[in-house]
């Protein structure tokens, strides 16, 4: 405990003295999420919230897509990221030539991008989304078939949502493909009434399992206004420590995957990166133009 604290206390220093802001996901660790963040929440609310940084440094703990899109929405700001590792596979699963040669196959059908990508793939959509907004975002189209990348799963979860025929490319993320529907009859078994909450981003067959699919953010609204007794979040390990603190009343049942990604963020490494002021999180200024455009098409969706 006294390193923890030595460590949090050394951050709140250096925030001051670079006037920095530490904006956290909810995968983030609660030493991160609840001691050292200025602002929390989902990839939708952090992509906003950096939009409206005043302060002169962003230290984005989160993975680099996350980085990316404060750079993009906040260009004058210095956005540190703590660890150039911090990835994602879905991310990973798509390059920009892809997405053109997917323009190339089919001409004219709208591309909406999952914000989980790089900002040269972003350059090359129509309009960005998260598992925030993807709904609303598909719908606002007004078109009967676009395509949807990188996640196969949210993709398909938002077809059955919206009636929207959707192409799909063959990306995954790491941590919830790996729920099965069969995790989900077990656990009602074995907690019986138990509330089952799941990402979008899992398989189409474990959302239907389940009692409600939303972004991390709709999750934990959902924990506050609904008090489930008996809850289990279908998500990354930290999203349940992180909401449970504020609901001490409720018992959160907890099978749930790591994603490495996130887990590479620690205090150790955000004080380090504002000691040093790295790593800095560049982008190339006209892929910046075209993607910053896609991402601005996706907040002004209501
Ligand atoms: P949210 O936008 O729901 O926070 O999801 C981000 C993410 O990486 C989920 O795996
Ligand atoms: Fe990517 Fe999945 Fe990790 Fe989210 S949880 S950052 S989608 S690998």
């Amino acid at each position: 405990w006294p390193v923890y604290a030595q460590e949090i206390d050394a951050i709140m220093t250096l925030k001051e003295r670079r006037n920095a802001v530490v904006l956290a996901h909810n995968y983030q660790t609660p030493d991160i999420y609840h001691c050292v963040s200025d602002l929390v929440g989902d990839s939708l609310a952090l992509a906003r919230e950096a939009m409206n940084v005043e302060a002169d440094v962003i230290v984005l703990a989160g993975v680099h897509f996350m980085a990316e899109t404060a750079k993009l929405l906040n260009p004058e700001k210095t956005v540190l990221i703590p660890d150039l590792g911090a990835g994602c596979s879905l991310a990973e699963s798509i390059t920009p030539e892809d997405v053109r040669a997917l323009r190339r196959r089919y001409p004219g059908v709208p591309i909406v991008t999952y914000v989980n990508t790089s900002a040269a793939v972003k350059a090359e959509s129509d309009i960005c989304c998260t598992s925030g907004n993807a709904k609303a975002v598909v719908e606002s189209l007004g078109v009967p078939r676009v395509i949807m990348i990188p996640d196969e799963y949210l993709a398909q979860n938002i077809a059955a949502e919206t009636g929207v025929e959707i192409i799909t490319w063959k990306g995954h993320c790491e941590v919830h493909e790996r729920f099965e529907p069969e995790d989900i009859r077990q656990l009602r078994e074995d907690y019986p009434g138990v509330t089952v909450l799941a990402h979008p981003e899992c398989p189409p067959e474990v959302v239907k399992e389940a009692d409600f699919s939303g972004s991390t953010a709709m999750m934990s609204a959902y924990v506050a206004r609904e008090k489930p007794q008996r809850v289990v979040l279908l998500t990354e390990c930290s999203m349940s420590d992180n909401v449970a603190v504020h609901h001490p009343d409720l018992e959160f049942i907890r099978p749930c995957n790591l994603c490495p990604h996130m887990k590479k963020i620690t205090l150790g490494n955000i004080r380090h990166a504002l000691e040093t002021m790295t790593h800095e999180v560049t982008i190339d200024p006209e892929v910046a133009g075209r993607a910053r455009l896609a991402v601005e098409r996706m907040l002004a969706v209501k």
